[in-house]
Protein backbone atom coordinates (compact mmCIF):
# COMPACT_ATOMS: atom_id res chain seq x y z
CA UNK A 1 0.00 0.00 0.00
CA UNK A 2 1.57 3.16 -0.96
CA UNK A 3 1.72 6.35 1.52
CA UNK A 4 -0.82 8.70 0.99
CA UNK A 5 -0.32 11.54 -0.95
CA UNK A 6 -1.36 15.18 -1.20
CA UNK A 7 -3.06 15.74 -4.69
CA UNK A 8 -4.52 19.49 -5.31
CA UNK A 9 -6.98 19.54 -8.05
CA UNK A 10 -7.51 22.72 -9.95
CA UNK A 11 -11.59 23.14 -11.04
CA UNK A 12 -11.71 20.07 -8.24
CA UNK A 13 -15.76 20.82 -7.87
CA UNK A 14 -16.12 20.94 -11.93
CA UNK A 15 -17.77 17.94 -14.15
CA UNK A 16 -13.96 16.35 -14.26
CA UNK A 17 -12.05 17.43 -11.01
CA UNK A 18 -14.53 15.96 -8.51
CA UNK A 19 -14.25 12.83 -10.84
CA UNK A 20 -10.64 13.21 -10.02
CA UNK A 21 -11.11 14.26 -6.50
CA UNK A 22 -13.29 11.01 -5.89
CA UNK A 23 -10.70 8.51 -7.40
CA UNK A 24 -7.96 10.03 -4.92
CA UNK A 25 -9.85 9.50 -2.20
CA UNK A 26 -11.03 6.11 -2.90
CA UNK A 27 -7.36 5.19 -3.72
CA UNK A 28 -6.66 6.31 -0.01
CA UNK A 29 -5.30 10.01 -0.77
CA UNK A 30 -5.60 13.66 0.34
CA UNK A 31 -7.27 15.34 -2.20
CA UNK A 32 -7.57 19.06 -2.60
CA UNK A 33 -10.13 21.44 -4.38
CA UNK A 34 -8.76 24.50 -5.76
CA UNK A 35 -10.90 26.52 -7.48
CA UNK A 36 -12.45 30.40 -6.78
CA UNK A 37 -14.92 28.58 -4.29
CA UNK A 38 -12.41 27.93 -1.99
CA UNK A 39 -9.92 31.02 -2.67
CA UNK A 40 -7.75 30.20 -5.77
CA UNK A 41 -8.28 31.59 -9.31
CA UNK A 42 -5.94 30.10 -11.64
CA UNK A 43 -6.23 33.54 -14.17
CA UNK A 44 -4.74 36.10 -11.48
CA UNK A 45 -2.75 33.32 -9.92
CA UNK A 46 -4.27 34.28 -6.52
CA UNK A 47 -3.96 31.27 -3.52
CA UNK A 48 -1.97 28.63 -6.01
CA UNK A 49 1.10 29.31 -3.82
CA UNK A 50 -0.86 28.40 -0.05
CA UNK A 51 -2.44 25.32 -2.08
CA UNK A 52 0.21 23.58 -3.79
CA UNK A 53 2.74 24.16 -0.59
CA UNK A 54 3.56 20.17 0.70
CA UNK A 55 1.47 19.24 -2.30
CA UNK A 56 2.79 15.85 -3.99
CA UNK A 57 1.26 16.12 -7.61
CA UNK A 58 -1.58 19.11 -9.06
CA UNK A 59 -4.23 17.67 -11.58
CA UNK A 60 -5.16 20.58 -13.28
CA UNK A 61 -8.35 20.82 -14.94
CA UNK A 62 -10.10 24.26 -14.22
CA UNK A 63 -10.70 25.80 -17.50
CA UNK A 64 -13.99 27.88 -18.77
CA UNK A 65 -16.25 27.70 -21.84
CA UNK A 66 -15.94 31.60 -22.30
CA UNK A 67 -14.16 32.53 -25.52
CA UNK A 68 -13.36 35.80 -23.91
CA UNK A 69 -11.44 33.75 -20.82
CA UNK A 70 -9.55 31.50 -22.59
CA UNK A 71 -6.51 33.80 -22.70
CA UNK A 72 -6.69 34.67 -18.95
CA UNK A 73 -7.84 30.86 -18.09
CA UNK A 74 -7.14 28.41 -20.50
CA UNK A 75 -3.74 29.87 -20.95
CA UNK A 76 -3.03 32.20 -17.98
CA UNK A 77 -4.41 29.35 -15.82
CA UNK A 78 -2.01 26.66 -17.05
CA UNK A 79 0.94 29.28 -16.78
CA UNK A 80 0.06 30.31 -13.17
CA UNK A 81 -0.32 26.58 -11.85
CA UNK A 82 2.78 25.35 -13.88
CA UNK A 83 5.17 29.00 -12.32
CA UNK A 84 3.40 28.39 -9.04
CA UNK A 85 5.07 24.63 -8.86
CA UNK A 86 8.08 25.82 -10.24
CA UNK A 87 8.52 28.03 -6.67
CA UNK A 88 7.72 24.91 -4.51
CA UNK A 89 10.62 23.53 -2.81
CA UNK A 90 9.83 20.18 -4.35
CA UNK A 91 7.78 20.70 -6.94
CA UNK A 92 4.92 19.25 -7.67
CA UNK A 93 4.21 16.65 -11.04
CA UNK A 94 1.61 18.41 -12.75
CA UNK A 95 -1.19 16.79 -14.57
CA UNK A 96 -3.27 18.39 -17.09
CA UNK A 97 -5.59 17.69 -19.37
CA UNK A 98 -6.21 18.49 -23.07
CA UNK A 99 -8.59 17.09 -25.68
CA UNK A 100 -7.42 14.69 -28.08
CA UNK A 101 -6.90 16.49 -32.14
CA UNK A 102 -5.79 20.08 -31.21
CA UNK A 103 -2.89 20.16 -32.59
CA UNK A 104 -4.10 21.58 -35.94
CA UNK A 105 -7.65 22.33 -35.14
CA UNK A 106 -8.87 26.36 -35.57
CA UNK A 107 -11.85 25.95 -33.79
CA UNK A 108 -10.32 28.74 -30.62
CA UNK A 109 -11.09 26.77 -27.69
CA UNK A 110 -8.64 23.95 -29.55
CA UNK A 111 -6.22 26.85 -30.25
CA UNK A 112 -5.88 27.89 -26.86
CA UNK A 113 -5.84 24.24 -25.62
CA UNK A 114 -2.79 23.75 -27.97
CA UNK A 115 -1.20 26.79 -26.62
CA UNK A 116 -1.46 25.55 -22.91
CA UNK A 117 0.23 22.40 -24.02
CA UNK A 118 2.90 24.23 -25.38
CA UNK A 119 3.46 25.69 -22.12
CA UNK A 120 3.64 22.22 -20.81
CA UNK A 121 5.91 20.65 -23.15
CA UNK A 122 8.19 23.91 -22.78
CA UNK A 123 8.88 23.93 -19.13
CA UNK A 124 11.62 22.22 -17.16
CA UNK A 125 9.74 20.76 -14.59
CA UNK A 126 7.64 17.31 -13.76
CA UNK A 127 4.60 17.27 -15.99
CA UNK A 128 2.31 15.34 -17.97
CA UNK A 129 0.08 16.18 -20.55
CA UNK A 130 -2.95 14.21 -21.32
CA UNK A 131 -5.34 14.11 -24.10
CA UNK A 132 -9.44 12.87 -23.68
CA UNK A 133 -11.99 12.44 -26.28
CA UNK A 134 -15.23 14.05 -25.97
CA UNK A 135 -16.76 13.18 -22.50
CA UNK A 136 -20.49 10.86 -23.02
CA UNK A 137 -22.39 14.43 -21.84
CA UNK A 138 -20.83 16.18 -24.82
CA UNK A 139 -21.35 14.17 -27.30
CA UNK A 140 -24.97 13.93 -26.31
CA UNK A 141 -25.48 17.40 -26.57
CA UNK A 142 -23.52 17.34 -29.93
CA UNK A 143 -26.21 15.30 -31.10
CA UNK A 144 -29.05 17.27 -29.35
CA UNK A 145 -27.73 20.92 -31.36
CA UNK A 146 -29.19 20.47 -34.32
CA UNK A 147 -32.81 19.25 -34.37
CA UNK A 148 -35.29 21.06 -34.75
CA UNK A 149 -38.82 19.36 -34.32
CA UNK A 150 -38.85 16.26 -36.68
CA UNK A 151 -35.79 17.32 -38.33
CA UNK A 152 -31.94 16.79 -37.16
CA UNK A 153 -29.42 18.53 -39.38
CA UNK A 154 -25.69 17.13 -38.59
CA UNK A 155 -22.63 17.27 -40.36
CA UNK A 156 -22.18 15.09 -43.29
CA UNK A 157 -19.46 12.60 -42.62
CA UNK A 158 -18.67 13.78 -38.39
CA UNK A 159 -17.45 11.20 -36.53
CA UNK A 160 -17.05 11.18 -32.32
CA UNK A 161 -15.37 8.65 -29.89
CA UNK A 162 -17.00 9.63 -26.58
CA UNK A 163 -15.21 8.98 -23.53
CA UNK A 164 -16.63 7.66 -19.62
CA UNK A 165 -16.17 10.97 -17.63
CA UNK A 166 -15.63 8.77 -14.27
CA UNK A 167 -12.75 6.68 -16.09
CA UNK A 168 -11.02 9.99 -17.16
CA UNK A 169 -10.98 10.94 -14.07
CA UNK A 170 -9.64 7.90 -12.86
CA UNK A 171 -6.60 7.35 -15.13
CA UNK A 172 -5.62 10.99 -13.81
CA UNK A 173 -5.75 10.19 -10.23
CA UNK A 174 -3.31 7.28 -10.96
CA UNK A 175 -0.92 9.38 -13.08
CA UNK A 176 -0.70 11.89 -10.54
CA UNK A 177 0.17 9.17 -7.82
CA UNK A 178 1.95 7.28 -10.08
CA UNK A 179 5.76 8.12 -11.53
CA UNK A 180 6.73 11.26 -11.56
CA UNK A 181 8.76 12.76 -14.66
CA UNK A 182 12.48 14.17 -14.73
CA UNK A 183 10.92 16.73 -17.38
CA UNK A 184 7.35 17.00 -19.31
CA UNK A 185 6.31 14.02 -20.49
CA UNK A 186 3.54 12.87 -23.03
CA UNK A 187 0.57 10.58 -20.89
CA UNK A 188 -2.05 9.11 -23.06
CA UNK A 189 -5.10 9.96 -25.30
CA UNK A 190 -8.15 8.61 -23.46
CA UNK A 191 -11.01 7.53 -25.18
CA UNK A 192 -14.05 5.19 -25.37
CA UNK A 193 -14.84 1.59 -26.69
CA UNK A 194 -17.10 2.93 -29.69
CA UNK A 195 -16.95 5.31 -32.43
CA UNK A 196 -20.59 7.26 -34.04
CA UNK A 197 -21.49 9.19 -36.62
CA UNK A 198 -23.27 11.95 -35.12
CA UNK A 199 -26.22 10.89 -37.61
CA UNK A 200 -25.97 7.81 -35.30
CA UNK A 201 -25.48 9.28 -31.78
CA UNK A 202 -28.89 11.89 -32.66
CA UNK A 203 -30.78 8.59 -33.17
CA UNK A 204 -29.86 6.56 -30.01
CA UNK A 205 -30.27 10.55 -28.16
CA UNK A 206 -33.86 10.47 -29.56
CA UNK A 207 -34.77 7.17 -28.55
CA UNK A 208 -33.59 7.48 -25.25
CA UNK A 209 -35.83 10.50 -24.99
CA UNK A 210 -38.78 8.40 -26.32
CA UNK A 211 -39.30 10.78 -29.22
CA UNK A 212 -39.67 9.39 -32.95
CA UNK A 213 -36.45 9.61 -34.13
CA UNK A 214 -35.50 12.71 -36.69
CA UNK A 215 -35.14 13.04 -40.14
CA UNK A 216 -31.30 13.59 -40.67
CA UNK A 217 -30.56 15.95 -42.65
CA UNK A 218 -26.56 15.88 -43.48
CA UNK A 219 -25.49 18.92 -44.35
CA UNK A 220 -21.78 19.47 -46.17
CA UNK A 221 -18.90 20.58 -44.10
CA UNK A 222 -18.99 24.76 -44.50
CA UNK A 223 -15.36 27.07 -43.87
CA UNK A 224 -12.24 25.17 -41.85
CA UNK A 225 -13.87 24.65 -38.57
CA UNK A 226 -16.71 22.50 -39.49
CA UNK A 227 -14.25 20.37 -42.39
CA UNK A 228 -11.64 19.54 -39.48
CA UNK A 229 -14.55 18.62 -37.14
CA UNK A 230 -15.45 16.03 -40.48
CA UNK A 231 -11.94 15.07 -41.74
CA UNK A 232 -12.01 13.52 -38.05
CA UNK A 233 -9.52 15.83 -36.12
CA UNK A 234 -10.87 15.13 -33.20
CA UNK A 235 -10.64 11.36 -33.78
CA UNK A 236 -8.10 9.06 -31.35
CA UNK A 237 -5.59 7.42 -33.40
CA UNK A 238 -3.97 3.61 -32.92
CA UNK A 239 -2.20 4.49 -29.96
CA UNK A 240 -4.93 5.88 -27.69
CA UNK A 241 -5.92 3.82 -24.00
CA UNK A 242 -9.48 3.01 -24.52
CA UNK A 243 -12.13 2.12 -21.66
CA UNK A 244 -14.61 2.93 -19.15
CA UNK A 245 -18.25 2.85 -19.57
CA UNK A 246 -19.47 2.54 -23.51
CA UNK A 247 -21.48 5.81 -24.31
CA UNK A 248 -25.34 3.50 -24.27
CA UNK A 249 -24.76 2.07 -20.39
CA UNK A 250 -24.05 5.98 -19.51
CA UNK A 251 -27.55 6.81 -22.05
CA UNK A 252 -29.04 4.68 -20.01
CA UNK A 253 -28.19 5.67 -16.59
CA UNK A 254 -29.43 9.66 -17.53
CA UNK A 255 -33.11 11.11 -16.69
CA UNK A 256 -34.96 11.15 -20.29
CA UNK A 257 -35.05 14.50 -20.67
CA UNK A 258 -31.14 15.32 -20.97
CA UNK A 259 -29.36 18.82 -19.99
CA UNK A 260 -25.96 20.27 -19.57
CA UNK A 261 -23.36 19.75 -21.16
N1 LIG B 1 -16.06 18.27 -21.78
C1 LIG B 1 -15.34 17.45 -22.53
O1 LIG B 1 -15.90 16.68 -23.34
C2 LIG B 1 -13.83 17.41 -22.40
C3 LIG B 1 -13.10 16.50 -23.14
C4 LIG B 1 -11.70 16.48 -23.01
C5 LIG B 1 -11.07 17.33 -22.13
N2 LIG B 1 -11.83 18.21 -21.41
C6 LIG B 1 -11.15 19.12 -20.49
O2 LIG B 1 -11.52 18.79 -19.17
C7 LIG B 1 -11.32 19.94 -18.33
C8 LIG B 1 -12.45 20.10 -17.34
O3 LIG B 1 -13.66 20.24 -18.01
P1 LIG B 1 -15.03 20.19 -17.17
O4 LIG B 1 -16.07 19.79 -18.13
O5 LIG B 1 -14.84 19.42 -15.90
O6 LIG B 1 -15.22 21.73 -16.80
P2 LIG B 1 -16.20 22.36 -15.70
O7 LIG B 1 -17.21 21.37 -15.23
O8 LIG B 1 -16.69 23.64 -16.29
O9 LIG B 1 -15.24 22.67 -14.46
C9 LIG B 1 -14.26 23.64 -14.56
C10 LIG B 1 -13.92 24.08 -13.16
O10 LIG B 1 -12.90 25.09 -13.31
C11 LIG B 1 -13.06 26.00 -12.24
N3 LIG B 1 -12.57 27.30 -12.71
C12 LIG B 1 -13.00 28.03 -13.77
N4 LIG B 1 -12.33 29.19 -13.83
C13 LIG B 1 -11.44 29.18 -12.80
C14 LIG B 1 -10.47 30.11 -12.33
N5 LIG B 1 -10.26 31.27 -12.93
N6 LIG B 1 -9.72 29.75 -11.25
C15 LIG B 1 -9.92 28.57 -10.62
N7 LIG B 1 -10.84 27.67 -11.01
C16 LIG B 1 -11.58 27.98 -12.09
C17 LIG B 1 -14.55 26.07 -11.92
O11 LIG B 1 -14.74 26.19 -10.50
P3 LIG B 1 -15.06 27.62 -9.81
O12 LIG B 1 -16.25 28.18 -10.55
O13 LIG B 1 -15.30 27.30 -8.38
O14 LIG B 1 -13.84 28.47 -10.01
C18 LIG B 1 -15.08 24.71 -12.41
O15 LIG B 1 -15.45 23.87 -11.35
C19 LIG B 1 -11.08 21.13 -19.28
O16 LIG B 1 -9.70 21.40 -19.32
C20 LIG B 1 -11.52 20.59 -20.64
O17 LIG B 1 -10.84 21.18 -21.72
C21 LIG B 1 -13.18 18.27 -21.51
Amino acid sequence: MMDPMRVVVTGGRGALGSQVMSALSAMGHEAVSASRRSGVDVASGAGLDRVLDGAEAVVHTADTVNPRSYAAVTLGGTRHVLDAAARQDTPPHVVTISIVGVDHHPYSYYRAKRGAEELVERSDQPATLVRATQFHSLAALFARLGRIGPIAMGLRGMQLQPVDIGWVGRRLAEIAVGPRPDGPARGPDLTGPDRFDLTELTRLVSEHAGRTPPRILALPAYGAIMTAFVDGAILPGPDAEIGGERFAQWLARQPKRLRGR
